[in-house]
């Protein structure tokens, strides 16, 4: 089994951006595809503002930012992951779209034995794994954002997984990324959204009953119980469409209320309300 040094990543949003930052810091040159130049800029300075981040917080030093910045490689085709002996899928939270990048994976990567995992935070990995026509090299990696900053992965085999792939996959985790890392079944919701989700929505109805506003339930829950922020600037963190995909994908797969998607969250995502992403969430972003 040979060390993986060769990454790919599809996508460059929140935590396609993250992941690249995460292995350019463990010292891999990373190649990201993006799907236009434009793109490509908004993810190049989505990378930089947190390395940027990371050096105001004495995470890292400046030479250490420049030498991550440098490994980080950015393409709009995705033939250029082709010699790739890992590739991280991180775009958006739709079946279709995960399902046709998986496709393109499997045709254009040579190494039969690379490892293809997806970021998902609630598809279960089969249904992935079933575009391709190797699904046993398939497997979950599900960071939580800000990916530089979290210590926890959860790794998630399907029933083709082949062993091979999980090994790599948790040695690539925790010993290249230095991580820490949880098996989880492969269902919605995996096991950290299962708990997380119910919590935050909760949230988003006591602001619809006007129970409270989000600066006092998130104060509340930082003071009260020390978390690092209250679960209304978490989800204007993690984007308010992926919170409001994984509440559906959770609802539909369990017809639990507990998981339904608040009429709140409906109505500010049809008013592209989606949170840091869009500038305006529960909170003001400049
Ligand atoms: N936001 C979180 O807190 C979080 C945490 C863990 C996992 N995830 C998962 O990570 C994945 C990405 O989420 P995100 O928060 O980064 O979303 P995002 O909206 O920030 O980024 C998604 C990116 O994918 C790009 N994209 C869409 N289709 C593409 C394609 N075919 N090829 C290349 N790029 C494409 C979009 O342009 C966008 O830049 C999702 O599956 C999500 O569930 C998100």
């Amino acid at each position: 089994m040979s060390e993986i040094v060769r990454v790919g990543v599809v996508g460059c949003g929140l935590v396609g951006s993250g992941v690249a930052e995460v292995c350019a810091r463990a010292g891999l040159d990373v190649t990201v595809v993006v799907r236009s130049d434009a793109s490509a800029e908004a993810g190049r300075r989505r990378l930089l503002d947190s390395l940027d981040r990371g050096v105001r917080r004495g995470k890292l030093t400046s030479e250490q930012q420049h030498a991550a910045a440098s490994r980080v490689h950015l393409a709009t085709d995705i033939a250029a992951l082709a010699d790739k002996q890992l590739v991280f899928e991180a775009v958006a939270e739709q079946v279709s779209v995960k399902r046709d990048v998986f496709a393109k994976l499997d045709e254009i990567i040579l190494d039969p034995t690379a490892v293809l995992a997806s970021t998902t935070s609630s598809i279960p990995i089969g249904r992935l794994a079933q575009a391709t026509t190797q699904p046993g090299r398939v497997v979950g990696i599900h960071f939580f954002t800000p990916v530089p900053a979290v210590p926890l992965v959860e790794l998630v085999a399907t029933e083709f997984s082949g062993e091979q792939t999980c090994s790599q996959a948790e040695s690539f985790v925790v010993e290249t990324l230095d991580k820490r890392a949880i098996w989880s079944p492969d269902r919605v919701g995996f096991i950290v959204n299962m708990l997380l989700l119910p919590y935050v929505l909760a949230a988003i109805r006591m602001v619809e009953a006007e129970i409270a506003t989000p600066e006092v339930i998130d104060q509340g829950m930082v003071d009260a119980c020390s978390h690092p922020i209250g679960p209304l600037k978490l989800a204007d963190l993690i984007g308010l469409d992926i919170v409001a995909a994984v509440a559906r994908a959770l609802y539909e797969e369990f017809k639990e209320p507990l998981y339904a998607p608040p009429p709140l969250l409906s109505r500010m995502l049809e008013e592209n309300v989606l949170g840091r992403k869009t500038g305006k969430g529960f909170y003001q972003y400049t």
